[in-house]
């Protein structure tokens, strides 16, 4: 079994790993079902959180993590990727964790390798754990996912807010989605409302999600920083526009005082921690899932 999106997944399967993830934070010491079991993370796009919450949710669970790193491997001599993973897959591992900046890699690369894969982000396309992670932060929080969550900034090269948006709609969500034109999709299946208007976007929401500007995928900036600070920075006042319940929610890594301000970040109404540290536990649960069984 892999995971390679998040409509890989049905409602059953993502509550199912929801409720595991929570039953996992609670544990003082969790099962050691990956005792023996060797996994490769093969990161071939920079990560702090997705690479080294899966690294302690291997540990975590008894595993042993084989770290492949681009920058000093036979890539540098000109092997493919495809290769790579043969020759990784040849020293009996049991799975791969991966993230390439090609969209479509992880789901060409099953024609190849047998053990299973996670997709820990490809490209413009998918982020599936980012989805259960951040789908397990808000259901912790207020204990349902028929939500009306507007996500704000960068649509258009963020993977995250397509597995996000699918996630969400398998339940009953309501999405928003806010930005310049230039950065967000002229349409979208299932999304309630796409507008350049930060007022109208956040008007009764639960959740407000900000998205970086994904310089790393953009030739040529199409928008002017400091208009967008300027209309879509998500701050002290700007969270106004939402009622008081909701809550700010940011996949990271954000630049500071660009989408968020630098004193909303870790402010009451940020789950941007509380993401990171279900990051672990969510990733817990599908590693059980994939490879533990
Ligand atoms: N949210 C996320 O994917 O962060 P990293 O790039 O640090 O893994």
């Amino acid at each position: 079994m892999d995971l390679l999106s998040i409509t890989d997944l049905s409602r059953d399967d993502i509550m199912g790993i929801i409720n595991r993830a929570l039953e996992f934070k609670k544990m003082k010491k969790q099962p050691q079902i990956l005792d023996g079991k060797f996994i490769v993370t093969a990161f071939f796009e920079p990560s702090t959180r997705t690479k080294l919450s899966f690294h302690r949710a291997i540990k975590g669970l008894g595993g042993k993590v084989i770290d492949f790193i681009a920058s000093v491997s036979a890539i540098q001599k000109g092997e493919t990727d495809i290769d790579t993973l043969l020759t990784l897959e040849a020293m009996d591992i049991d799975a791969f964790v991966v993230r390439v900046r090609r969209n479509g890699a992880p789901m060409e690369w099953k024609n190849y390798v047998k053990v299973p894969i996670i997709n820990g982000g490809d490209g413009t396309n998918q982020h599936p754990t980012q989805a259960l992670l951040d789908l397990t932060t808000m259901y912790e929080h207020f204990g349902r996912l028929d939500l009306k969550v507007a996500i704000v900034g960068d649509i258009l090269h963020s993977r995250v807010a397509n597995s996000l948006t699918q996630g969400l709609l398998m339940f009953g969500g309501k999405v928003r989605f806010c930005g310049p034109k230039e950065f967000v999709p002229a349409r979208y299946d299932g999304v309630e409302l796409i507008t350049d208007s930060l007022e109208e976007a956040l008007d009764g929401v639960d959740v407000v999600y900000a998205l970086r500007v994904q310089k790393e995928r953009i030739e040529k900036l199409p928008i002017n920083i400091d208009e967008f600070f300027r209309r879509y920075q998500i701050n002290h006042k700007t969270i106004k526009m939402a009622p008081e319940h909701a809550v700010l929610m940011h996949p990271g890594p954000f630049n500071r005082n660009i989408e968020v301000s630098d004193n909303i970040v870790y402010s009451e109404r940020s789950l941007i921690l509380q993401q990171v540290k279900n990051g672990v536990y969510s990733r817990m649960a599908v590693l059980e899932r994939v490879v533990g069984s």
